[in-house]
């Protein structure tokens, strides 16, 4: 591989598979795609190889099974592996199989590429990313957890539905844990910049904040076999994007707080800029009363599960 930049995506089941489909296409950079499964990552890299000279783009596709030498010096990794969640599963109970399989991953990442940024996609997600900073020894800014920006394109999603209107004329805003107890709030989230609030009655917010929260369940619902993926790959090109050419941009990623919105060494979903250093800065915002109390209710679900696993 050449002077491009090099993207490692662990993990090439149907979120893994299409980030790297994303990326590619987007010509991010060069793309190794990794599995434990024997042949499956490099039959999905060598298609999608193939596609590039029908959709034009320039990127080398690489599929490995368990070789992580060849993720060696990638610039962002995206961790994609783990079970995914089957209807009536919660988050949660996917929690000590996949922190075993997050560490595992996390370790062969930390050796081969020392210096890269580690983007988390794996569930139940903010524990996973805390699951991958205690592994890998990184500093706070280079391991990120994806999930503020895929609940915010739901909203961003079901408003522009209610709105009539362009999804690129809104904007949402999503704060905490990537579960249930997540924190939309339509205060802050704009149609061509007019709040939301001015623009529905009051029920219609409170029904899209459900469907937000829920968007996750709903998806599996319907699938049945799995969960979501083309809005959470999505959601993580978008960060690598932002990392890839220091975009400086604001999204909402599950951040390791060590006191922001007062609370302490956990992973929990905040706005984030994210430029060439990964995480370069939590913008904390004010809240009001019920704000506070819903986000710290979100962080101490997400408490119970690192207490669980004794991070
Ligand atoms: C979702 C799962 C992947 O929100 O957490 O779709």
């Amino acid at each position: 591989m050449g002077k491009r930049n090099k993207i490692t995506v662990v993990g090439a089941g149907n979120v893994g598979a299409t980030a790297a489909h994303w990326l590619a296409s987007k010509e991010l950079g060069d793309v190794v795609l990794v599995d434990i499964v024997e042949g499956m990552p490099q039959g999905k890299a060598l298609d999608l190889a193939q596609a590039a000279p029908i959709e034009g783009f320039d990127a080398a596709l690489v599929g490995a099974t368990n070789d992580y030498a060849q993720t060696a010096n990638s610039d962002v990794v995206i961790i994609t592996s783990g079970l995914p969640r089957k209807p009536g599963m919660s988050r949660d109970d996917l929690l000590k199989t996949n922190a075993g399989i997050v560490s595992s991953v996390t370790e062969e990442i930390a050796k081969y590429s020392p210096d890269s940024v580690i983007i988390v996609v794996s569930n139940p997600l903010d524990a996973m990313t805390q699951v991958a900073f205690k592994k890998s020894g990184f500093p706070k800014h280079r391991v990120i957890g994806m999930a503020g920006v895929l609940d915010s394109a739901r909203m961003r999603c079901f408003l522009a539905e209610a709105l009539d209107v362009s999804v690129e004329n809104v904007t949402a805003f999503v704060l905490g844990g990537h579960g249930d107890t997540m924190v939309p709030l339509p205060r802050y989230s704009t149609c061509a910049g007019i709040p939301v609030t001015e623009l529905l009655p009051k029920e219609q917010l409170d029904a899209i904040v459900k469907r937000t929260a829920n968007g996750g369940a709903e998806i599996v619902g319907l699938l049945k076999t799995g969960s979501a993926y083309y809005a959470p790959s999505a959601a993580a090109v978008e960060m690598t994007e932002a990392i890839l050419k220091d975009k400086k941009k604001i999204l909402p990623c599950a951040a390791y707080l060590e006191g922001e919105y007062g609370i302490n060494n956990l992973y929990v979903g905040v706005p984030c800029k994210l430029g060439a250093r990964g995480l370069e800065q939590i913008i904390e915002i004010s809240l009001t009363n019920d704000e506070r109390i819903a986000l710290q209710k979100s962080a101490a679900a997400v408490q119970e599960l690192i207490d669980v696993l004794g991070l």
